[in-house]
């Protein structure tokens, strides 16, 4: 479930934020953190009115997230699995996500698992929204350019192990 030997490095972490407009997001959504090195530091470069809400499945990760981000009322922590996006941002009265930063170990997921939350990502992303993910192969890239029109990757080797990023959108193809 967790699919990585150690956390994220914070070249890794500054790579997959970079892709984020944070002086205009006022939603975004982030699967799987873990012990938490993206959702720190996201906490700290959004707007007081944003909202991050967390998808973490781990009892124990989400435990630990949820007492320290407990003063926090911009973050909201679920544990349940990232394809109930959709329906948790419903409960929110959201209906769209201007980022979703998803650490998710797809090398291990089903297809038909990956094929769900993409749909979902897709459905709820804003016109300029993005959906970053990172991956220490190129395994699931079929399936990123499956669903979003754009696909940009990105690699850093200063993270154990190196990790290619995605960054994808709906944005429209300019041939
Ligand atoms: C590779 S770890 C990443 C942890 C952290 N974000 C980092 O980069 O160091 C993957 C995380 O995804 C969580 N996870 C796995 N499947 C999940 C799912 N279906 N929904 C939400 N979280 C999930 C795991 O519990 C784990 O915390």
């Amino acid at each position: 479930m967790v699919g990585a030997v150690s956390p994220s490095s914070k070249y890794l972490m500054q790579k997959m934020l970079s892709n984020i407009n944070f002086k205009t997001a006022t939603v975004i959504v982030e699967f799987g953190p873990g012990t938490g090195v993206f959702t720190r530091e996201t906490v700290q470069r959004m707007r007081p009115d944003c909202l991050l809400l967390v998808f973490e499945l781990n009892d124990s990760f989400y435990t630990k997230l949820r007492e320290e981000f407990k003063h926090d009322s911009r973050i909201i922590i679920r544990n349940k699995s990232a394809e109930h996006i959709s329906s948790v941002l419903k409960e929110l009265n959201k209906y769209q996500a201007d980022a979703v930063i998803s650490s998710l170990p797809l090398a291990n997921f089903q297809s038909d698992l990956i094929q769900t939350i993409l749909q979902h990502c897709k459905q709820v992303l804003s016109e300029k929204g993005k959906f970053i993910q990172f991956q220490y192969s190129l395994t699931s890239k079929k399936y990123l350019q499956q669903y979003f029109n754009s696909v940009q990757i990105n690699f850093t080797a200063r993270n154990i192990p190196p990790a290619f990023i995605y960054a994808c959108s709906n944005a429209t193809k300019i041939s």
